[in-house]
């Protein structure tokens, strides 16, 4: 079995944590590092968040940086409405025993990705576009370190989360995301109109209880808490399992269906500042510079969650 090395950017948040939980779980993969980034909520909540995590999963060898505190250009905003005000709200995780390193994100991604010329590195980020962005920007040899980008992020036809036109991880740093998507890398997008598609099932939920594992255990509280916003705010059956969706796709992208199109982000109107302004029908002739993808086997990506968090 190959294994594809990734480095997580991440801004946890319950699905974040998730996610990170699932990519722990794969042989396939080698987590090299975690890097924060304010978010979700502010920087030491979500490196706090993280390192509980690793912590939870009995994986603090995997080191964690904490990144930027802020976007490039705009006030920060944060989701505390929906992750609560630890980042985490509904279950209680170990605290980490694991020292934080003193080193900047950014300053370890370019060493990283700058050696990483041999083997490169996916880049899976699951927030605000802040870290990679200030990587591209101070160092742009890294390119050369990274194999490709899949982000959680953006929206196409779904309208926003945030905003009516724009979802939270681009929305929160537009100028970020436009570097990013500026960059030419090989970049794939799973964008809300992907994730609206992956809606926790009740009874998935509390089926993690029956994995019989602590890990299973603190999920299904976490996201007994997490969901309850998106069920309120969107009427439905369950709340969207957003970030997860990176790693299902780096696993098995067969579970997934999109196109690549032509991305560009809104960084001047007010009114749809953030927006992924996604050209899916090719009308501007830009070339594509991102694979976006609109659909998942939602039953087959709660299956392969499972499947992971049973590991632990
Ligand atoms: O819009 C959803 C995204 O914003 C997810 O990554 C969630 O964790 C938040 O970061
Ligand atoms: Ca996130």
């Amino acid at each position: 079995m190959t294994s594809r090395s990734i480095i997580i950017d991440t801004d946890p948040g319950h699905d974040d944590a998730v996610a990170i939980l699932a990519a722990l779980a794969s042989p396939e993969l080698q987590v090299r590092g975690v890097t924060t980034v304010a978010g979700n909520v502010p920087l030491a909540l979500t490196t706090l968040n993280a390192r509980r995590v690793l912590a939870l999963a009995g994986r603090e060898d995997v080191p964690v940086f904490a990144g930027c505190d802020r976007p490039l250009l705009r006030p920060l905003v944060t989701a505390e409405e929906v992750h609560g005000h630890t980042g985490l709200d509904g279950a209680d995780l170990p605290e980490p025993q694991a020292p934080l390193p003193d080193r900047h994100a950014v300053d370890w991604l370019i060493e990283t990705l700058l050696a990483a010329r041999d083997d490169p590195v996916t880049v899976c980020p699951l927030g605000p576009l802040t870290n990679i962005a200030l990587t591209l920007i101070r160092e742009p040899r890294t390119v050369a370190g990274i194999r490709e980008i899949v982000l959680m992020g953006g929206a196409a036809f779904e309208g926003g989360n945030t905003t009516p036109a724009a979802e939270f991880n681009i929305y929160v740093d537009p100028h970020a995301a436009d570097v990013v998507f500026r960059s030419g890398l090989p970049l794939t997008m799973l964008p809300l109109d992907c994730t609206h598609k992956a809606l926790m099932p009740a009874d998935w939920i509390e089926s993690l209880r029956g994995l019989g594992n602590r890990v299973g255990n603190t999920v299904a509280s976490l996201l007994t808490f997490y969901q309850r916003y998106d069920v309120a705010k969107y009427g439905s059956t369950g709340g969207p399992l957003h970030d997860p969706t990176v790693i299902a796709y780096l696993l098995d992208p067969e579970l997934f269906a999109g196109k690549r199109c032509n991305v560009r982000i809104e960084t001047t109107s007010p009114l749809t500042m953030g927006m992924t302004v996604t050209d899916w029908w090719g009308v501007t002739g830009e070339p594509a510079n991102c694979m976006v993808m609109n659909q998942v086997d939602a039953g087959a990506f709660f299956a392969f969650l499972s499947d992971c968090l049973g590991r632990f």
